[in-house]
């Protein structure tokens, strides 16, 4: 296993540190405590004829999603850094999963939390923002792609600019993201497997992805590492359309996406994802939500090209539970509204 210099590449430029050191001090030492509370997630076998396929449950993460990971670690190394003290305010646009963790974890450490929001969001995860923020910023108007995501990244820099001591995590471009993927939900899957031959993995801010294929291709060089993405998202390309399903695709290109290693993409209707949910939830007994279905459908599409291996050892990403979509992606009704 690499040592984590290699991921030193990722890591920003060093700022000049403002340095409050008493204060640092107790907050590094705050998050620390912090860290122990991130375990390894499990891995469960699915039967699915041809191959060995297994689902990676993240939404066993302490406050529900993959995105514990990068919202703890980006918190760590910027206080670290001295980029944050315990009178900053932490600023961020999420759809809703990066958004929860972040409440969850600046509150336990004591800093002010801002999460800028848009109506995509679960009712779930905006009672949970509304119940540990003091302050939700609620954007309402689509962007030029008929997203929300540049509104609210708009809005995001308005806060940023008028707020004292105010700090963005900028999940779409912070590197220590896909640090936080190479060492921890890279580093578990290494440890876990001693060979894989395809990884699934829906991608949104990229993170997730460019620190996962990063090492897992030092693990595993032949490793096949597929994106997901929702049809409509920009992300690899497809034209933009008005995308229901949270979770999975993006506005915008982002930066991250550079640093990831991608053997092939796969698009997903959003309608394909609904089914590919139900089905993890009626034959696999797994209550999971949108990019966790995309990830699946993808699988399926892959199965012919799959099958022609010797059952190839596969994984699929499974970034969040189904509880925060039992009102749309689960409900029969919200889906007639999907084309
Ligand atoms: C449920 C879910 N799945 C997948 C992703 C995509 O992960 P990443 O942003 O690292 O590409 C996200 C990101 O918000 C998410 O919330």
């Amino acid at each position: 296993m690499r040592s984590v210099a290699t991921t030193q590449a990722f890591v920003r430029p060093f700022p000049a540190p403002r340095w409050k050191p008493q204060r640092v001090t107790v907050l590094r030492r705050r998050l620390e405590l912090l860290g122990k509370i991130l375990r390894p997630t499990p891995h469960v076998p699915l039967a699915v004829e041809g191959m060995q396929l297994f689902a990676k449950l993240e939404y066993t993460n302490p406050v529900g999603s993959i995105k514990d990971r990068p919202a703890y670690w980006i918190l760590k190394r910027a206080a670290e850094r001295g980029e944050i003290s315990d009178e900053t305010t932490v600023i961020e646009s999420s759809s809703g999963n990066f958004a929860c963790a972040l409440a969850a974890y600046t509150h336990l450490v004591g800093l002010n939390f801002i999460p800028v929001i848009d109506p995509n969001i679960s009712s779930t995860y905006e009672s949970f923002l509304r119940r540990l923020c003091p302050r939700v910023v609620k954007v309402e108007e689509r962007d030029d792609t008929g997203g929300f995501l540049k509104t609210r990244l708009e809005m995001v820099k308005h806060l940023c600019s008028t707020i004292p001591d105010a700090f963005w995590t900028d999940q779409y471009g912070n590197p220590d993201a896909v640090e936080a993927h190479y060492l921890l939900t890279g580093g578990e899957i290494c440890a876990e497997f001693d060979s894989l031959d395809y990884v699934f993995i829906g991608v949104s801010t990229g993170g997730t992805i460019a620190g996962v294929s990063r090492r897992l291709k030092e693990q595993y060089p032949n490793v096949q590492i597929i994106a997901v993405d929702s049809q409509g998202s920009v992300i690899f390309g497809d034209a933009p359309r008005k995308r229901h399903i949270p979770g999975i695709g993006s506005s915008i290109v982002p930066p991250l996406l550079s640093l990831a290693l991608i053997d092939d993409v796969v698009l997903i209707p959003e309608r394909e994802t609904v089914d590919a949910c139900r089905e993890l939830l009626m034959t696999h007994g797994l209550l999971v939500g949108g990019s966790s279905g995309s990830a699946y459908a993808a699988v399926k599409r892959y199965a012919a090209r799959l099958r022609k291996a010797e059952r190839p050892k596969v994984l699929l990403i499974c970034a969040d539970g189904g509880t925060p979509y039992l009102d749309t992606v689960f409900d029969p009704e919200w889906v007639t509204k999907l084309k």
